[in-house]
């Protein structure tokens, strides 16, 4: 071992520790070449160990040369630290990005059923006139159902209504045939003046067929006040009707009959299918029946703790179903509670 060899060693060590550097791809792999070359028992020591067999006043100067070279490699390596740092930045960057200007994913859209949406129309073209919605309950008793609206147990006007009753409690609760009981739980919460709506889900016990469900909608309408007329009545739903259906629909009264009304009308709007002529929608008559309804029974009115000397008033009750089968030409009642989506989607 002379100076020269020394020297050509270092030089050789230097660029291939430069090399190394310059090909480490990971800090890992970077701190591996750093030990290998600079640590304990890297190559630099390992080469300056052998420094004892040249002769003494050559030692100093291979400290020398060997001082810049382990200076250098040390540089090298920290400049390529850092600039791993900033590529596995780069490379975070690149994969976490996100396009913003990429279109969304559609949400699918919900809509509201037909017998909602129409049920919203009809408290919507009412409310004009002051009248307030109303929720009251579909489980109810025979007292509120029947015997208070003037329908005595094992009165005959019950046939209009087959009735369930709720299993185990003899008959006492049953599921509303109407919203009838609806007036009596207004006119107990309120005293006059009244306009109320109750809409609601209503049950009969009943064939079905593509006009008549077991299950069924109906809202029922209340005014009393001092003065109210079976004029005002008609009029109201008249208004109605041209809200509802346009303002060439006729109208029309036909005597009814309820026992919580007196006296009782059925009203007829003009056939929406052939505007009154004749057709099989409307059994060549060229009207169809929307609801009934009449002058509150003063029985029913003291009912509800209302005096009928001084206040009198007018019910209605519609079946909110035909109405959304008119207006959207639906043939079917028992469309609404099937649930097929490729009905509902059509609304
Ligand atoms: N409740 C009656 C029915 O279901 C309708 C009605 C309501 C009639 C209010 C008159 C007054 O058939």
């Amino acid at each position: 071992m002379n100076l020269e060899t020394f020297s050509k060693q270092l030089d050789e060590l230097r660029a291939r520790a430069l090399a190394a550097i310059a090909k480490a791809d990971d800090p890992p792999e970077l701190e591996q070449v750093e030990s290998a070359f600079l640590g304990r028992k890297g190559e630099l020591r390992t080469l300056l160990g052998a420094i004892g067999q040249l002769p003494g006043p050559d030692r100093p100067k291979v400290g020398a040369m060997a001082n810049p070279i382990r200076e250098e490699v040390e540089a090298a390596i920290a400049v390529r630290r850092a600039r791993l740092v900033e590529i596995a930045l780069d490379v975070r960057l690149a994969r976490e990005k996100v396009d913003v200007t990429l279109p969304g994913r559609a949400l699918p859209r919900g809509a509201l059923h037909p017998i909602a949406e129409t049920e919203r129309e009809i408290a919507h073209i009412f409310g004009q006139f002051g009248f307030v919605t109303y929720e009251t309950p579909e489980v109810e008793t025979d007292e509120l159902n029947f015997q208070l609206l003037n329908i005595p147990a094992d009165h005959p006007a019950r046939d209009l209504w087959d009735t369930l009753y709720v299993a185990g409690t003899d008959r006492r609760y049953l599921l509303r045939t109407h919203t009838s009981p609806g007036q009596m739980r207004v006119m107990r919460a309120h005293q006059p003046p009244i306009r109320s709506l109750a809409p609601g889900r209503c049950y009969r016990y009943e064939q079905v067929d593509s006009s008549h469900g077991f299950e069924f909608f109906q809202v029922e309408g209340l005014m009393v006040d001092e003065g109210t007329t079976m004029a005002h009545l008609r009029g109201l739903l008249d208004e109605f009707a041209h809200a509802m259906f346009g303002v060439g629909t006729g109208t029309r009264f036909r005597p009814g009959y309820y026992p919580f009304t007196e006296p009782s009308v059925a009203f007829d709007i003009s056939c929406t299918i052939c505007g009154g002529v004749g057709c099989a929608a409307c059994r060549r008559t060229g009207w169809l029946t929307i609801l009934g309804a009449g002058m509150v029974h003063p029985i029913v009115l003291r009912n509800g703790g209302i005096d009928p000397e001084r206040f009198q008033g007018f019910a209605f009750g519609m079946g909110i179903d035909r109405i959304a089968m008119l207006r959207h030409g639906i043939p079917d009642i028992r469309a609404f509670l099937e649930a097929d989506m490729r009905f509902l989607e059509r609304f």
